[in-house]
């Protein structure tokens, strides 16, 4: 028997009433509890094969994994249908879309009433977080799509003993539907959602999310993004601590020693390469240990540093791209209980996509269930295809990776992608600097966006995902320096520089560990650094190049700082800031106007 009978256990009071009022909402045809088994994830996966929604793949290639196709018009977070929804329009801020929460509440009522019709509503308790830390927050989500159960079994920690802990305290209220109830005899489709309908709405005072018509990712495994970020972030304003987009990793040294790092860069700006970074030729006895590969929660401890916990518990990661050469870690780790969304289909039952292999198989069925040929001109997989795997699989899975008080952290990274003007690697003044670093990060706009400014500016990479003002949210990020004294220190990297050949300047990938040894040691005062109008830059020799044919000259343009450039950034900037009003912080506009003096006068 799997489930948990609400008949024969004690559930606590406050899930049971709600499950009850939601019940009497949506009107499912069935209430099932999840137990977190793996009789239960095995069950419900044999369903979804049984209803062909997923296609078990060879399992002597790839063990007790599957392929499900979404509907092709469902395939990302979907940005313009995401609403926090604070009583006041200036608490949600520029940056996000915002209706009132009554409204919404209102609207969504409509929407969900019946919305389960034919379906089973599923009962997942979940705990983002080690069911053992003071870090974990406990959210229950109801939904009626077997995909999303299945998905949250990977990444979270789901199941009875969530019930036992959670007890009588209050919970996240997770409301899911795929929006697509089902009359007496209709027939179902393989991935029902409600497209025209969709939201992704937030009410951060509630603590609770209710998300309506999309099947994919962020929309619907709500422990990620919804709850981990953007209910997170406003918990972490009120109580002290900070829920970020982040890596988090430790980097070792051949004498052992750890450095721990947290890295913000916004989406597939390379987060999951940088976690899994394996070490080039010339570092032997370095290794780069994952803790976490998109989503890092942190907190002053006692002795003023900051500790961070991957509340996560598997990876949802980029699938195209990802290849022996770029990211040998990630292959190793989807080689068994994987579930693969939107990917192409081999003859021999086994998945591929863009940039898997040089040479693309000579027939597959593409992401849309299609027969493909290399010649045919259309992708074989979406470009948001995604692999969703167990933490636990990982190789290069830390050793701490889950231990309840989280990593003590050494250093923060930021970063987009940025063809010119940022250099490979500086280093913040001090704390204050620093934020101000983060906080103007940004990415190149791609050819679909018509954004006036030649960037997107991604704060802390945090745009689509902070739950308040952003301007609130950098005056929290300073007032750190009042909670913790052993503050860790602040990089931007970038490795996205071009030459005006339009190529990049910097290799990348396995080769960063180049500049993650130099934060390492910068951390540790073991290395000296140049003072420069932007931050601390490094010396070329302080740079290990060993295997590497890098010259002087080329670090030398990879380094650059073209004063021309850095006063339009500063401009740039300022037009940025101007949108939050007062509640941009006079402190960071401060550190504005100190770059542009410093920058004009080299
Ligand atoms: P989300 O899961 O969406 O939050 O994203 P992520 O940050 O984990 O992104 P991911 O690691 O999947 O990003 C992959 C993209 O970044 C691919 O297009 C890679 O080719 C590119 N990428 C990653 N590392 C590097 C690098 O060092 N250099 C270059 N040039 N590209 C890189
Ligand atoms: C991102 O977009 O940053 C992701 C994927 O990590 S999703 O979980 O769908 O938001
Ligand atoms: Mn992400």
């Amino acid at each position: 028997m799997v489930g948990i009978d609400p008949t024969t256990n004690q559930l606590p009071v406050k899930v049971m009433s709600w499950v009850e009022e939601i019940k009497q909402l949506c009107s499912p045809a069935n209430v099932y509890w999840c137990d977190g088994s793996r009789e239960e994830y095995d069950m419900l996966c044999g369903e979804l094969v049984e209803a062909g929604v997923f296609t078990p793949l060879n399992p002597s290639l790839r063990p007790n994994s599957y392929l499900c196709r979404s509907d092709p018009g469902d395939v990302a977070r979907v940005e313009q249908r995401t609403f926090i929804c604070s009583p006041q329009q200036e608490q949600a801020g520029p940056t996000n879309n915002w209706v009132d929460p009554n409204e919404m509440k209102d609207k969504l009522g409509n929407l969900f009433a019946g919305s389960m019709a034919g379906r089973t509503l599923y009962v997942i308790p979940f705990s983002m977080g080690p069911l053992g830390s003071e870090l974990k927050q406990i959210g229950i989500q109801i939904t009626d799509s077997p995909y999303a159960v299945v998905s949250m079994h990977i990444m979270a920690r789901v199941g009875r003993e969530v019930l036992d802990v959670l007890g009588d305290n209050d919970f996240i209220q997770c409301l899911h539907s795929v929006g697509y109830p089902l009359a007496p005899g209709q027939e179902d489709v393989a991935w029902p959602c409600d497209i025209d309908n969709r939201y992704i709405a937030h009410f951060p005072q509630d603590r609770s999310v209710w998300s309506y018509g999309s099947g994919y990712g962020g929309n619907a495994l709500l422990g990620k993004k919804c709850v981990a970020l953007r209910i997170a972030s406003s918990m972490g304003s009120d109580e002290g601590w900070l829920a970020e987009h982040m890596l988090l990793v430790g980097i070792e040294s051949p004498a052992g020693q750890k450095t721990y790092m947290a890295g913000a860069f916004p989406s597939a700006c390379g987060k999951t390469n940088l976690a899994m970074l394996v070490p080039p030729e010339g570092f032997d006895g370095w290794k780069v240990w994952t803790v976490g590969d998109d989503i890092a929660w942190i907190k002053p401890d006692q002795d003023g540093k900051l500790r961070a916990i991957n509340p996560e518990f598997g990876y949802f990661g980029v699938a195209p791209g990802t290849s022996e050469k770029s990211n040998p870690t990630a292959m190793r780790t989807m080689e068994k209980n994987t579930i693969f969304t939107n990917v192409a289909l081999t003859d021999e039952g086994d998945v591929w996509w863009e940039g898997m292999t040089d040479e693309a198989p000579e027939h597959l069925i593409d992401w849309q269930g299609q027969d493909w040929q290399p010649e045919c001109g259309r992708l074989a997989a979406h470009p948001n295809a995604r692999f969703t795997s167990p933490a636990s699989q990982w190789t290069s899975t830390d050793p701490a990776w889950d231990q309840p008080e989280g990593v003590p952290l050494d250093a923060l990274l930021f970063g987009g992608r940025m063809s010119s003007t940022m250099p490979l690697v500086f280093q913040g003044l001090d704390w204050d600097h620093g934020v101000y670093l983060a906080a103007t990060i940004g990415s190149e706009a791609t050819a679909a966006s018509d954004d006036q400014e030649a960037i997107r500016r991604d704060p802390m990479a945090m745009l689509p995902f902070c739950g308040y003002n952003m301007g609130d949210y950098w005056n929290h990020w300073f007032s750190m320096a009042d909670k913790a004294s052993n503050l860790p220190q602040v990089f931007r990297v970038n490795w996205f520089r071009k030459g005006s050949d339009g190529k990049f300047l910097w290799p990348g990938f396995g080769q960063n560990m180049r500049v993650l040894k130099w934060i390492a040691e910068r951390t540790q005062n073991q290395v000296e650094a140049i003072e420069s109008p932007i931050g601390y830059v490094p010396n070329y020799e302080d740079l290990s190049w060993e295997g590497l044919d890098f010259s002087m000259d080329n670090f030398a343009t990879l380094m650059n700082i073209d004063a021309t450039e850095w006063t339009a950034e500063c401009e740039s900037q300022q037009r940025y800031f101007q949108q939050f009003g007062d509640k941009a912080p006079q402190k960071m506009e401060a550190q504005r106007e100190r770059t542009l003096e410093r920058i004009s006068q080299v």
